[in-house]
């Protein structure tokens, strides 16, 4: 882990994978506070929020820790340069490939001389390459296991497939389906310089998920955790990975009725697609925040069968290193 840790400056190579609602002040100081490298989730935030959040996490830690921007964001460019404004030293982009200028602006040199790091997602080896050439620092890899939004591969394959091809040239680290230290042992293994975790991090004490959201977790198994479905190749899905629940069979109802909208010539497509992308909007703050579990989204990833209790963040990064640790011992013994 020693590479991914001096990458991050934090102790341990162990990423807090920014979720939005829950990955704010309290659990990415928690995170950074024990070692880990806690990631703000600036999600839809304003300039305003996010500037007030960072400072917020700073009152809190005097680790590092990164802030993850999402780059479909309207005001992608502002947030970069509020991150700038705080010095901020690693930006984790998510939600696509960086657009024009992005890079630049992250990595423009600042008055206190280098610009941040930036770390990007890969979705796939061509992509990794590329995004590699346009000078990115290092790279997630990301498997369907993950809570959140989801690309289609496994990370199990994601890793063997991409690991061995450019591990050696930047920081790699492996996400999605992480429960135990075994696990991340076997990661290191491959060439991974680190891992990120999301799911295992929010039953953490300092978390301020709603105690609804957290017992919902400590009560799901691995395949409570489903993708939702697309119904109708007019109308696109874009894959997401949350607990089984009310919304999700309603969301399945709505578009079996858009779809009847649309054979039935009563609504234009674009009208269509716009229902079924704004059917969640809101829906992650009301499971987070509001604790309807039944009506939000409860995102997680299949590891949520491994959280088994509120503790705190600090013992569950020593309990993923411990195990770590012995896999790699009893390896080398
Ligand atoms: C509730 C929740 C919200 C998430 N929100 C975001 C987000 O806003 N941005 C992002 O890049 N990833 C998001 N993710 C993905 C996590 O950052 C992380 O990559 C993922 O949880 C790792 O897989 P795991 O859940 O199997 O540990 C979210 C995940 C969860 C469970």
């Amino acid at each position: 882990m020693a590479r991914g840790a001096a990458f991050l400056g934090s102790e341990v190579a162990i990423l807090g994978g920014a979720m939005s609602w829950v990955s704010e002040r309290n659990l990415v100081s928690a995170i950074s506070n024990a070692g880990g490298f806690g990631v703000i989730a600036c999600g839809a935030m304003t300039t305003a929020l996010l500037d007030a959040e960072i400072a917020a996490t700073k009152a809190l830690t005097d680790k590092p820790f990164g802030v993850n921007l999402i780059t479909m964001h309207p005001d992608l460019f502002a947030l970069i340069e509020v991150c700038a404004s705080h010095k901020v030293t690693h930006i984790v982009l998510a939600g696509g490939l960086p657009p024009k200028g992005s890079i630049e602006a992250i990595k423009a040199p600042r008055e206190d001389g280098g610009g941040a790091k930036l770390i990007a997602f890969a979705p796939a080896l061509s992509l990794a390459k590329k995004l590699i050439r346009s000078g990115v620092d290092a790279l997630v890899i990301e498997g369907m296991e993950a809570g959140g939004h989801i690309g289609p591969v496994s990370t199990s394959v994601l890793a063997q497939e991409m690991l061995p091809e450019i591990a050696d040239q930047i920081p790699v680290f492996v996400a999605g389906g992480i429960g135990r230290g075994e696990a991340i042992a076997g990661y290191l293994d491959q060439g991974a310089a680190g891992v990120q975790l999301g799911t295992r991090f929010v039953c953490g004490t300092e978390s301020i998920a709603h105690p609804n959201f957290k017992k919902a977790f400590i009560r799901a198994s691995a395949r409570d955790a489903v993708a939702s479905v697309q119904l109708d190749s007019r109308l696109p899905v874009i894959p997401v990975r949350a607990l089984k629940n009310a919304a999700g069979e309603l969301f399945t109802a709505k578009q079996r009725e858009v779809a009847g909208h649309l054979d039935a010539g009563r609504v234009e497509m674009m009208e269509a697609q716009l229902q079924i992308e704004h059917y969640w909007a809101g829906a992650l703050r009301r499971a987070v925040i509001d604790g309807d579990i039944e009506h939000g989204s409860v995102m997680a990833g299949q590891s949520v069968g491994m959280v088994k209790k509120e503790e705190p963040v600090a013992d569950i990064i020593a309990s993923l290193m411990a195990e770590a640790a012995s896999a790699l011992e009893a390896r080398a013994a």
